[in-house]
């Protein structure tokens, strides 16, 4: 048998590398760093091959980070030479490497991978405090341009958690949109098909906004909110401008899309003369006929006059769910409060006081009271100013707030909304 020797890569060795590759990570399911990167650092940092006879049997593949290198493939055939050859390769890669001014050279292994022998051999150790952990980046690259012309972006991670209360809507949400979309294996499994597009009703500030990105977080899908009013300017006016923004959105790997008062465009049709934005709505309900018939995104409208929607756009077949999002009960409304209270002054005000006090009131409302209560409290301490210790904040301040707020959903806007739940709600 021919000695092993070792060389530098070319190009002619990118095939043979790549079986390389497909051989020791078949079976697992995410390799590390991808072939796309092992190519890369073939091509561009630093690679040795060992050749016997005329086969490539072995490969080093690194890339220098500052001070630290990775090693980032590393692979022998097995058999008689292999010992040899490993050794080789490591020396070879690392006398390469080394000019660079490296401090380190670190690799990756799998758990049950058998390299280390060779590693330990040349001079590496093994640490046993570490664990590898990896996220994926929600938006690839090649996404970011379109991601960008349709004014999307991803939302900061924690915004579920951020909506106090609403307990039951946010369980309807996890258990309606957000575990089948996140899950399709699980979802598949038990037969539940992911929904494609939601509408949400109910009076305005209860939450449908804040709802709709919190799921985009959630999902760790990018959040595109579509504006009707910014798209009217192009030359197929509106329902052209909507058709090529679906179009966008189509080639994002994911996306959650958001129009807010949807019922600006899609308003009940007909009428003489006919409505002008009879043009946009046909078109709204083509488009999201068509949206339907892609996974990995999801549509979400948002209305606060769901009786004033056209027929045909709440049809079954369009939205899998049509969802009430309604005034916050005692629970939801303790957690509001408790949010909004400092938390310096939280041991003085009776919140289930304010709670008695704000039924009725929505988020929003209760938001602006609470922030309002704040206001005159800095007011009120700064005219004190150094002549004595200024009070924090008590239950009093708060309800006097409130007694100065209007409540922006009147009875008989609750009486409509529980009618409209009747007539509209699909759970
Ligand atoms: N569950 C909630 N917890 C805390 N703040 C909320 C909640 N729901 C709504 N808000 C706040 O109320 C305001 C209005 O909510 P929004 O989602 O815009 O209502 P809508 O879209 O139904 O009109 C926002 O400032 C939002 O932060
Ligand atoms: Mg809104």
């Amino acid at each position: 048998m021919s000695r092993t020797h070792i060389r530098d890569f070319h190009d002619d060795d990118l095939d043979a590398i790549v079986r390389l590759w497909e051989n020791a990570h078949r079976g697992d399911d995410a390799p590390v760093y991808s072939l796309a990167e092992v190519i890369a650092s073939c091509q561009a940092d630093h690679a040795v091959v060992a050749i016997q006879g005329d086969r490539l049997v072995g490969t080093a593949v690194g890339r220098a980070a500052h001070a630290q290198g990775w090693i980032v493939f590393f692979e022998v055939v097995p058999g008689p030479h292999a010992e040899h050859a490993a050794a080789a390769l490591l020396d070879a890669l690392e006398r390469r490497m080394a000019p660079l001014g490296l401090g380190k050279l670190s690799i990756l292994v799998g758990e049950d991978d058998d390299p280390v022998a060779a590693l330990t051999a040349n001079g590496f150790e093994v640490l046993h405090s570490v664990r590898y952990l990896e996220r994926r980046m929600p938006v690839q690259r090649r996404e970011l341009d379109l991601l960008k012309d349709v004014g999307g972006r991803i939302l900061p991670r924690h915004l579920w958690r951020a909506v106090s209360g609403m307990r039951r809507e946010k369980e309807l949400l996890e258990e309606r949109l957000v575990t089948p979309l996140s899950r399709p294996d699980l979802a598949d499994r038990f037969g539940v098909v992911p929904p494609r597009a939601v509408m949400l009703f109910g009076p305005p500030g209860t939450g449908k906004t804040t709802f709709a990105k919190a799921v985009a977080s959630r999902l760790d899908w990018p959040f595109v909110e579509l504006f009707p009013s910014r798209l009217a300017d192009g030359p197929g006016g509106l329902a052209g401008a909507l058709r090529s923004t679906f179009e966008t959105i189509g080639e994002l790997e994911h996306a959650v899309v958001f129009i807010d008062e949807v019922e600006e465009i899609a308003s009940r049709r007909g009428g003489t003369p006919p409505s002008p934005t009879q043009g946009v709505t046909n078109e709204l309900l083509k488009l999201v006929a068509e949206f339907r018939e892609s996974e990995g995104r999801l549509l979400v409208c948002a209305t606060n006059f769901v009786r004033a929607l056209d027929a045909a756009f709440l049809r079954h077949g369009r939205f899998d769910y049509v969802l009430p999002i309604g005034l916050p009960d005692d629970e939801a409304r303790t957690a509001i409060w408790s949010r909004y209270v400092p938390a310096d002054s939280i041991a003085d005000v009776d919140i289930a006081a304010l709670v008695e006090a704000s039924d009725g009131f929505t988020p929003a409302d209760i938001e602006y009271a609470a922030r309002r209560a704040s206001q005159e409290a800095l007011a009120r301490a700064l005219r004190a100013g150094e002549a004595g210790d200024a009070d924090s904040l008590a239950t009093a301040d708060y309800l006097r707030a409130l007694g100065a707020t209007r409540a922006t959903v009147s009875e008989a806007d609750v009486e409509g909304f529980l009618a409209d739940i009747d007539t509209f709600a699909r759970l």
